[in-house]
């Protein structure tokens, strides 16, 4: 089997035009929130309330945003060429979804590796499901196995990122590796350049400026997502 010829990474900096904050910019959430207190299975097990309320708060955010024109220009890339994009996203937003990335082709293509905050997770069975617009709370039950275990589906830190092996496998057969809106700070993501780059492979960066890992890229585009990503994808479908 074939895999895709380019592997898009996506991070917090694509959503930001839409109205979601980033992490690590200034004002970014991490730097108003001490990332343990909410981001890791400790702080849940501490304080479920307090973990499970901060996350009710991001999923009214994300369902208030709409996709910007870098994530429809990437369902647009995505749509051109069935089969041939991976989008690998650590954002736990939907908005890739929403703007139509991976439609009609397999829902595979677009990876969430580090979740989906519209999503449940059960602490006790791993059980996951789609979760509504009612709070979850310490109270609220698995759907499945009725344990009062109920978190959001996102990777917190020390958790292992989704579908890692499949994200290896695409790099192994890409031509080119694209990452879009992320700063490079968190691994295993922010390694991905280096491992595109052993293999040969062209890298690009897209961001609002260079990232941490800028000088590991090929070639690098500066400015505003909702820009630059069209018209990047624009170069590649050749119009
Ligand atoms: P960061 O907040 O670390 O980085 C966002 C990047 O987007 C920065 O390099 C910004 O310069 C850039 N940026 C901001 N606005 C932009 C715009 N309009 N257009 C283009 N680029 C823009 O967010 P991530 O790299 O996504 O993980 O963070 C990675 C992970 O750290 C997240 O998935 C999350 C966080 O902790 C977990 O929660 C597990």
């Amino acid at each position: 089997m074939s895999g895709p010829e380019i592997v898009i990474l996506t991070g917090a900096g694509i959503s930001a035009e839409s109205g979601l904050g980033t992490f690590r910019d200034v004002g970014g959430l991490w730097t108003r929130v001490p990332l343990e207190k909410v981001a890791t299975p400790e702080a849940y097990a501490a304080d479920p309330a307090f973990v499970l309320e901060f996350y009710d708060v991001r999923r009214e955010g994300v369902r208030a945003a709409e996709p910007n024109p870098a994530h429809h220009a990437l369902a647009k890339l995505q749509a051109s060429r069935p089969g041939e994009v991976l989008i690998v996203t650590q954002n736990v937003d939907d908005l890739h979804d929403r703007a139509g990335a991976a439609a009609g082709a397999d829902p595979a293509d677009l990876i969430h590796m580090h979740g989906e905050l519209l999503r449940a997770l059960c602490a006790a069975c791993g059980h996951r499901w789609d979760w509504g617009p009612e709070p979850m709370t310490p109270k609220s039950l698995c759907e499945g196995c009725r344990a009062a275990s109920v978190r959001p589906d996102v990777v917190w830190f020390g958790e292992m990122p989704y579908h890692m092996e499949r994200i290896a496998d695409a790099l192994e057969g890409a031509s080119r590796f694209v990452s879009i809106g992320t700063s490079g700070a968190v691994y295993p993501a922010a390694g991905f350049v280096a491992e595109a780059k052993a293999r040969g492979i062209g890298t690009l960066e897209l961001n609002l400026e260079p990232s941490e890992g800028a000088e590991m890229f090929d070639a690098a585009r500066h400015g505003p997502a909702s820009e630059i990503v069209p018209a990047w994808v624009d170069e590649v479908l050749g119009r």
